[in-house]
């Protein structure tokens, strides 16, 4: 199948290249946006990644040049519009699950370099500065961290945290039985934020998610709580989290994604002047940490990346049913 294949870094071309067998894979550094659109000419399928915008006018193009399926290799699909997709006639699937434990580990290492400083630590003993002033943290063990979101990453994230020591509350539409058993409570959202000293996020972006830590919610929250977002950027109204990181309400941000990240994320900048003013005001706080959507970013979930997205296509060409089908 000929696949044009946009958003591509170096390291998608090596795994995709490792596992590809029968594949024509034509690799765009380019986003899958209405500019670009037109360079899947003559491919019967597009694989995309989280920044690429599949919204209408794109995905008509896709239809006019023929593309039949759409490999999301990520799991959130909230950049595709499923209706058009749908109304085209275009297949989508994606890769539901590619080490969920990458992002559960991702969001602790946020946590625990936001408490202990660690990267305040290595600069300053790297320069000779053995002093531990302002470097104060506190113990994890006996904190009650609340999980919003219990699916593959949320559970995977809850073990860790028990793991810890940490009491585990958690909110979800369906209550995870097993986290039950081994300890974690779950309560209405607003106790969660209210109780919590940890917040992480892994719940998908949806229309109900959109902004669900805002101005309201962030006021209920414990005083210097931490604020940990693996998810999707768009859960954390971000100019509210700006004000409550200006009163000291929230007392720790790690984000590893960001509402606007499309047009930052994944590229180097660092000769550009930066036109977004949100993130520069995130940057300047002492104790705001963003990498920019690495959560994933590990050997075994690459390699689980790039095979599933290529069974799901090779499931496609052979009209195999589609397990992994989003429409
Ligand atoms: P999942 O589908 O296994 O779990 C999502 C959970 O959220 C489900 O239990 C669902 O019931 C719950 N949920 C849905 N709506 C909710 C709501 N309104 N309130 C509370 N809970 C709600 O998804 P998974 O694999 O755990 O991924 C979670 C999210 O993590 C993805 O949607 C994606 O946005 C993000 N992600 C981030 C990555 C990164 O590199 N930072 C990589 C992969 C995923």
């Amino acid at each position: 199948m000929k696949i044009a294949f946009f958003s591509a870094k170096l390291y998608d071309k090596e795994f995709f290249d490792r596992f590809n067998k029968s594949n024509e894979i034509h690799y765009y550094e380019a986003a899958l946006t209405e500019q670009t659109v037109n360079l899947v000419s003559g491919c019967s399928a597009v694989c995309v990644f989280v920044n690429d915008k599949l919204n209408a006018t794109v995905i008509t193009g896709l239809k006019n040049a023929g593309v039949q399926l759409i490999a999301l290799r990520c799991a959130g699909f909230n950049n595709v519009d499923l209706n058009a997709a749908k109304a085209n006639n275009i297949s989508v699937v994606r890769v539901p699950a590619y080490s969920p434990h990458a992002v559960a580990e991702h969001a602790v290492a946020l946590m625990l370099t936001l408490n202990r400083k660690t990267h305040k630590a290595y600069n300053r003993v790297r320069e000779s500065n053995f002093s531990l002033d302002r470097l104060t943290g506190f113990d994890l063990y006996g904190k009650t961290v609340g999980v919003i979101g219990t699916g593959k990453i949320g559970s995977a994230f809850c073990e860790i945290m028990l793991g810890f020591g940490c009491d585990v509350i958690a909110f979800d539409l369906i209550a995870n039985k097993q986290l039950e058993e081994k300890g974690v409570s779950y309560l209405p959202l607003i106790d969660v934020v209210q109780q919590a000293d940890i917040i992480s996020l892994h719940c998908p972006l949806t229309e109900q998610t959109k902004h669900m830590i805002n101005k309201d919610t962030i006021a209920m929250m414990k005083d210097g709580v931490m604020l940990i977002n693996t998810s999707r950027g768009a859960l954390v109204e971000t100019s509210d989290a700006i004000k409550a990181l200006k009163t000291g309400k929230i007392g720790y941000l790690g984000l590893d994604v960001y509402e606007q990240e499309e047009t930052l994320f994944f590229n180097d900048l660092s000769e550009n002047i930066i036109q977004d003013d949100l993130i520069m005001r995130l940057l300047s706080f002492p104790n705001v940490l963003i990498t920019a959507h690495q959560g994933f970013f590990t050997e075994e979930a690459l390699n689980q990346i790039a095979q599933t997205t290529l069974a799901n296509i090779k499931a496609f060409e052979s009209k195999e049913p589609l397990k992994n089908a989003v429409v």
